[in-house]
């Protein structure tokens, strides 16, 4: 799936694309995205109706698959054929690959008429921009490093939300004890890595987070603390059920859901599928920061990368997107069903569930104590061919038991030295 983006255009020129065909149709927008899913879905839905009430067409373009893996694929070959949706859900280092590329919209005027620099987070607004210029609009904050517990579940086990790993593994113990698959998983790899790297922050804490999985610094790569992450992420890999291999993320929440598992580590937009399921926070779901985490925040932030359109409906549809996505309204309504926060910063929180308060005050709180971090499972830390290939290293130490975590660690530090 990696073709390198240089790589991408560099056959666009080879085909003598230069530039990209506009949309057939006047005030349309195609909008690419991954949101397929029950909780993701009701979202995305809310954007639709937004355009539409402005009178644009709005034309989906969902590519299934969490974490958005098949969704870029399908982008780049959309590229390579000179035919770039409108606005493609695209997030983190990527954003700016894109926009060095060319091809993409400036849409700096629609984020001065809204006040984008003064609403956004500085650290979300820088990344919304190339050279200045802001080429994506933000959707969301979603924390990344949750565990949702079933409640009914905790309370049979006579349980408590698990503070560190020790803990942790105490209560998975309680749960198979009693019959129940103590820890939801699927199968991809960006769900290996929302594991790992909230084991990496709860172990290290986040210092060490961002010197290993941010900076990528060989020595916190090679540590001993990289040591005890990855025996504590394997360790995990014992709770979890024979039938993980190739599930989707909502296929395991829907477990925890039900109570089939008794819990699940996964960013918040497992709370849309609780929600979808007609579940509230805390009479019938836990959600905790995960082991050793409480005082670090890593943050996943969707976005949508603009492409330049040549019919000026078109064009004007696509601010209007722009517009929409980062309005009071849709901030409330989008971010209520999808189980993120609101990125702007003085977005009004009475309506959300104590999950959402909780997540905000932490991102408010990380945000000045150096606990708030990127997620390098959600692209938001690392370029995406090196962040490819660690999580290729750690899925292949999930999945191999002949593999021990010392091999692990040195395959993981190779990896991070990807360009
Ligand atoms: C993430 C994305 C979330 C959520 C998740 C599962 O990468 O940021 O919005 O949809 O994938 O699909």
């Amino acid at each position: 799936m990696s073709m390198k983006l240089s790589t991408v255009f560099k056959m666009l020129a080879v085909a003598g694309v230069t530039s990209f065909a506009a949309a057939s149709f006047a005030g349309e927008v195609e909008v690419l995205h991954w949101w397929t899913s029950g909780g993701e879905a009701k979202s995305v839905a809310e954007l639709k109706k937004m355009l539409q009430a402005k009178g644009h067409t709005w034309k989906d373009f969902a590519v299934a698959g969490g974490g958005g893996d098949n969704a870029m694929t399908v982008l780049k070959s959309r590229v390579v054929s000179g035919n770039p949706p409108a606005a493609a859900q695209i997030k983190g280092p990527a954003i700016q690959e894109w926009a060095a590329e060319g091809g993409v919209a400036d849409i700096t005027a629609v984020a001065k008429a809204n006040n984008w620099d003064k609403v956004l987070p500085p650290v979300v607004a820088n990344q919304m921009k190339y050279k200045g210029k802001y080429v994506a609009a933000p959707v969301n904050v979603h924390r990344v490093n949750w565990v949702w517990i079933n409640k009914a579940a905790l309370d049979k086990v006579g349980g408590k939300a698990p503070a560190n790993w020790d803990e942790f593994f105490k209560l998975a113990d309680k749960f198979k004890a009693a019959g129940i698959v103590p820890v939801a998983h699927g199968g991809q790899d960006w769900q290996d890595f929302t594991t790992f790297e909230a084991v990496v922050l709860g172990v290290g804490g986040a210092k060490f987070y961002n010197q290993a999985l941010v900076k990528l610094d060989q020595t916190a790569l090679k540590s001993p603390t990289m040591l005890k992450s990855l025996e504590t992420f394997k360790k995990i890999h014992s709770y979890t059920d024979k039938g993980a291999p190739g599930r989707d993320w909502n296929l395991a929440t829907a477990m925890v859901i039900q109570g089939k598992a008794g819990m699940q580590i996964m960013g918040d937009w497992a709370k849309g599928e609780f929600q979808a399921a007609g579940k509230k926070a805390g009479a019938d779901f836990v959600c905790a920061a995960t082991p050793g985490s409480a005082n670090a925040y890593t943050y996943n932030v969707d976005s949508f990368v603009m492409f330049q359109q040549k019919n000026p409906a078109n064009a004007k549809a696509q601010a209007d997107l722009a517009a929409a996505i980062l309005s009071p309204e849709f901030q409330q309504v989008f971010n209520l069903n999808k189980g993120s926060i609101p990125v702007r910063t003085d977005a009004k929180m009475d309506a959300f569930d104590d999950c959402a308060k909780q997540s905000n005050k932490d991102f408010l709180a990380t945000a000045k104590n150096g606990g708030l971090q990127p997620s390098i499972a959600h692209g938001m830390a690392v370029s995406p061919a090196a962040a490819g290939a660690i999580k290729d290293a750690v899925s292949n130490f999930w999945n191999t038991d002949s593999m021990t975590a010392q091999q692990a660690q040195q395959q993981i530090a190779q990896a991070a030295l990807t360009k």
